[in-house]
């Protein structure tokens, strides 16, 4: 097995990043809490395959030159992967610029062991695959059977099952923590699916106050999928992921007041890997909250009401947009031969389907669930208005608008169109054309004062 050392005394992130380094790429990683718990190690084990570290490592005494002097002074030819550090600012080292770019480190040290995807995939594991206790703490139900093991004899063990699929984890779990267990146990089968719900750990993060626009709207991105992958499954919003909501929610709208422009987000959703659902969101978002600014009712309030609706309206649409990444736009599905029946009915429905899973979260803005339901400017949320009239919510309106310009700003970013972009008159013809309503010329009115 190659081996890595990691460098940080986040636990909860080291826990997620060790299990995401051993599942995917087959790498088992030392963590050291510091520089000197790293060489000391290398002392006794100099052939590692990489060192990965935060960029806040180097905060204290410069520990990521001294670490480079190190490996040179030994002669020791080993990848340092930095976390954090816009690439060519530490000579020699391979840097990540985005610290949760989960992704990005797995393919970095796929790279440096030049292993492929099908490699990975023919690789056997053990029958159970062992999970630190720690990243059970953010699960509410197990999505598998957990195990405790216990020693038999010389290198035999015993598995025990001690919570079963389905069943609460919390208390079960104190007992192992009072005891000092670091590592509990899975069917190894189970062992990618289980990572990506422990994904929500890192929402946490969020709440960071050191952490980066750039950084921020990848967690954020995450933090979407993992909301859509969870109703999906369920359709309904539990406590848990209503918090996760709740945190991308707001770390969007902190994202957006930051922003300067429009252009300044775009670079920002640019480097993001998120798919077409994503981006048109926050960007929408954005928009959607400048028009309420420069409107004459506008209030905070609606700016609140407006991000949250704009985080669900196309929950539903996230898996579809993965499925179909070249998709570029929302009715696009329904002209496509390779996406199926059912598919187009859900892409027919996803306004009404994301407006009536709403109202099922705690703490749902009042008329949040309208608002959605008629984003594609029908009534009862199925399908696509041709003509837009006057019988939906002045909010709803909004977000019709703001979409229609993101959409049209994502297109003319693909087609290599992005000189016009900021050009807030280019827009008008077509929306004046296609929202003849009066009401609709206001909100049009009050865009034209958005920094674009
Ligand atoms: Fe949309
Ligand atoms: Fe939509």
């Amino acid at each position: 097995m190659s081996h890595a050392i990691l460098i940080s005394n986040n636990e909860v992130v080291n826990n997620l990043y060790e299990v995401n380094l051993r599942a995917y790429v087959g790498v088992s990683v030392t963590i050291k809490k510091n520089l000197a718990g790293a060489i000391a190690l290398m002392e006794q084990v100099p052939h590692v395959d990489a060192i990965i570290c935060f960029k806040e490592l180097n905060e204290k005494e410069s520990a990521i030159e001294k670490l480079m002097g190190f490996l040179d002074e030994k002669s020791l030819r080993v990848p340092v992967i930095v976390l954090g550090e816009p690439a060519g600012k530490l000579p020699k080292t391979i840097s990540l610029r985005n610290r949760y770019d989960i992704k990005g480190l797995l393919q970095s040290m796929a790279k440096i062991l030049q292993i492929t995807a099908k490699d990975m995939a023919e690789k056997s594991v053990p029958k159970y695959f062992p999970i630190p206790i720690k990243l059970f703490a953010s699960i509410e139900q197990s999505i598998c059977d957990i195990y405790y093991r216990t020693e038999a004899g010389d290198f035999e063990y015993e598995y025990f099952k001690i919570i079963e699929t389905g069943k609460e984890v919390g208390n079960s779990l104190q007992k192992y923590l009072d005891e000092g267990v670091e590592t509990l146990y899975i069917d190894a089968n189970y062992r990618l699916s289980f990572i990506n719900k422990t994904s929500g750990v890192i929402l946490k993060e969020l709440t960071r106050t050191d952490i980066s626009a750039e950084e921020r709207v990848e967690l954020t991105s995450q933090g979407m999928s993992i909301v859509a992958e969870e109703i999906f499954e369920s359709d309904e919003v539990t406590e848990e992921i209503a918090q996760i909501s709740q945190a991308c929610i707001e770390s969007i709208q902190s994202v957006i007041q930051e922003a300067p422009s429009v252009k300044n987000l775009l670079k920002m959703l640019l480097e993001n890997k998120g798919d077409f659902a994503y981006k048109h969101s926050v960007l929408a978002t954005y928009l959607a909250c400048g028009i309420i600014k420069n409107i004459s009712w506008g209030s905070q309030e609606q700016q609140n009401k407006v991000s949250f609706a704009l985080f669900f309206h196309d929950i539903y649409l996230v898996p579809l947009f993965k499925k179909y990444p070249d998709c570029a736009n929302e009715e696009d599905f329904l002209f496509r031969s390779d996406v199926s029946e059912e598919e187009k009915t859900i892409v027919l429905e996803h306004a009404m389907l994301a407006g009536r899973l709403v109202k099922t979260f705690p703490r749902c803005p009042m008329g949040a669930d309208m608002i959605i339901t008629q984003h594609h400017g029908m009534t009862n949320g199925q399908g696509f208005a041709v003509n837009y009239k006057d019988d939906i919510s002045p909010l709803s309106k909004i977000i019709i608008i703001a979409e229609d310009i993101a959409t049209d700003i994502l297109a003319r970013l693909k087609a290599g169109d992005a000189k016009k972009i900021a050009d807030n008159d280019s827009y008008l013809e077509r929306l004046r054309e296609r929202y003849k309503n009066h009401t609709y010329k206001k909100i049009i009115e009050a865009f034209r004062e958005v920094a674009l």
